[in-house]
């Protein structure tokens, strides 16, 4: 019904880490149609693959056309004639890093995904004792989760890639970037791989959110820094030309070519799937902040346009941009590498769990944790500890726990990490928040929602819209077309859903905040 009443809809394609997406939102920031699909997460085994994770970037694409297809043959059924959408926006994983042949439009190798481990000896060693050696700069500390220390990575063991770069000739040919732009290359390339094109020529560009992931972006110029970019890859020589061109979230980029039916369709917006959250949250200015519960978990405040330096494991990144003329906004972030993957651990590895959902149910039947805490640091743990050496562990079981208190556990393990990045950004910068928004698919789970305002001691408030990554990217997108006005227009657009307030007894708060910690410093130092 929406959909034939509204005939301006923005469209939002988003690559999660799990899953891709992609939307239809109204003017009025309600969903009007949607699909998704999950892809294959490649765990590649052995004794010196420990920690690896790839996705294959040709899927990633097909998963993008097929969501695309679906919601297009939704709008026909509807009888939308004429596809009467105005602009597409692009959100994304962060950090995963691809390198492809622009002229084949191939890639070299697998996506290494943003929580793969195998970099952690490259940061390790590039940093020389001192992990905040180019903090100043990037904002970020020389860990295996930036997209730099990928790069370094496939040049050294992708001999093709090598040879290319060297090659004078063929290195304008390489590419490297994270999952928007390789997005953007396939949606605004005129020939589709799947007909083996040659001279492929899809745009190369990227934003402000997604450039400031790398570790190879001054955060002050907004632009990569041949220095940094050297320092990382030596001695390989990386050119700038191998970078995507860094846009500002806003903006017109292209137009759709490779998809018939989206074909022309303005594409005018690109964010880091987190940064489109706090977007999508109105989360626009100085002091709001946001945490959304995805694969990973990621606390965001936006600090306006002053860059705030971190001294408590927290990033400083960039928020966004709107526009050429547009400042560039800036956020303080609290990265947690597990949440709904610790989820899908106990559905898919420990098998005791059907359905994500199923873990609220059998978690509601315990009174409480009972003493047992999981700390998910299957990837070492990142902020606020930034420990490549912790793995995940299971403290405190006695004979009386069954799989219920395992699934309140996992849940309630979130909620911990969130108040661990929450003190260290009210740490490093300092903000009187009455009340947290959040979003991402767990919040739709009651318990946790409550324990999260437990643990926190604050209003946790959930927006009407629970896809407020995607919306966010919509957001960009329509302001760039004009659907929307100004930030102003888009303010009015916020609905609250529910709002959890505290109930917990303080000394029981107390109690549970003790345990974890223990609980953490069980798993840090756990590979030597
Ligand atoms: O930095 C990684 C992040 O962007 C992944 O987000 O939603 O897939 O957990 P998500």
């Amino acid at each position: 019904e929406g959909l034939k009443m509204k005939p301006e809809l923005i469209g939002s394609i988003d690559n999660g880490t799990s899953s891709t997406r992609f939307l239809l939102f109204t003017p009025q920031g309600k969903i009007g149609a949607s699909a998704q699909v999950e892809y294959t997460q490649y765990f590649p085994s052995g004794e010196d693959k420990s920690g690896w994770h790839e996705h294959d970037p040709v899927e990633i694409w097909e998963s993008v056309v097929t969501c695309i297809q679906a919601v297009l043959k939704e709008l026909e059924k509807a009888k939308i004639k004429d596809r009467p959408i105005a602009a597409i926006g692009i959100t994304n994983q962060r950090e995963t890093t691809i390198a492809w042949d622009a002229d084949t439009g191939v890639p070299y190798y697998n996506a290494i995904v943003w929580d793969d481990l195998r970099t952690t000896g490259i940061a390790d060693e590039i940093a020389q004792g001192n992990a905040d050696r180019f903090r100043g700069k990037t904002g970020l500390p020389l860990a295996s989760y930036f997209a730099g220390t990928k790069v370094k990575w496939l040049v050294d063991n992708v001999p093709q890639l090598r040879q290319d770069l060297r090659d004078r000739e063929k290195s304008s040919s390489v590419r490297f970037g994270t999952v928007d732009s390789w997005l953007l290359y396939q949606l605004t390339g005129t020939k589709s791989r799947a007909q083996g094109a040659a001279n492929f020529n899809g745009m190369f560009a990227t934003d402000v959110s997604n450039a400031s992931r790398w570790l190879f972006l001054d955060l002050k110029t907004v632009q990569w820094d041949q220095g940094l970019v050297d320092a990382i890859c030596s001695p390989h020589k990386v050119p700038l030309s191998a970078l995507p061109t860094i846009m500002p979230s806003s903006h017109h980029y292209g137009v759709c070519q490779s998809i018939s039916e989206i074909q022309g369709v303005p594409l005018t917006a690109i964010l880091g799937d987190q940064q489109a959250a706090l977007f999508g949250q109105c989360a626009f200015d100085a002091g709001k902040a946001k945490c959304t519960y995805g694969t990973g978990l990621f606390l965001m405040k936006n600090t306006g346009t002053r860059q705030v330096a971190s001294t408590h494991g927290m990033l400083t990144t960039v928020a966004y941009q709107i526009g050429q003329k547009g400042k560039v906004y800036y956020a303080l972030e609290g990265s947690v590498s597990h949440s709904g993957s610790t989820i899908q651990w106990l559905r898919d590895k420990l098998n005791i769990i059907q359905s994500a959902p199923e873990s609220e149910s059998l978690a509601k039947g315990t009174q409480s944790n009972e003493g047992l805490y999981l700390v998910p640091a299957f990837a070492g743990l990142f902020a606020p500890h930034w420990r490549s050496d912790a793995r995940a562990c299971i403290v405190g079981m006695t004979a009386s726990h069954h799989k219920g208190h395992i699934c309140r556990a996992a849940l309630e393990a979130a909620c911990y990490q969130a108040r661990e990045v929450f003190e260290a950004i009210v740490a490093d910068s300092p903000f009187d928040l009455k009340s947290l928004s959040v979003d991402g698919g767990a919040t739709e789970n009651r318990l946790m929602m409550q324990f999260q305002s437990d643990m926190l001691d604050l209003t946790v408030i959930r927006p009407e819209v629970g896809e407020t990554t995607a919306l966010g990217a919509a957001f960009a997108a329509g302001l760039a077309v004009g659907v929307w006005k100004d930030l102003e227009e888009l303010n009015k657009l916020r609905a609250i859903k529910e709002k959890f307030q505290p109930s917990m007894d303080a000394r029981v708060r107390e109690k549970n905040w003790q345990g974890w910690q223990k609980a953490v410093s069980r798993s840090l130092g756990w590979i030597d």
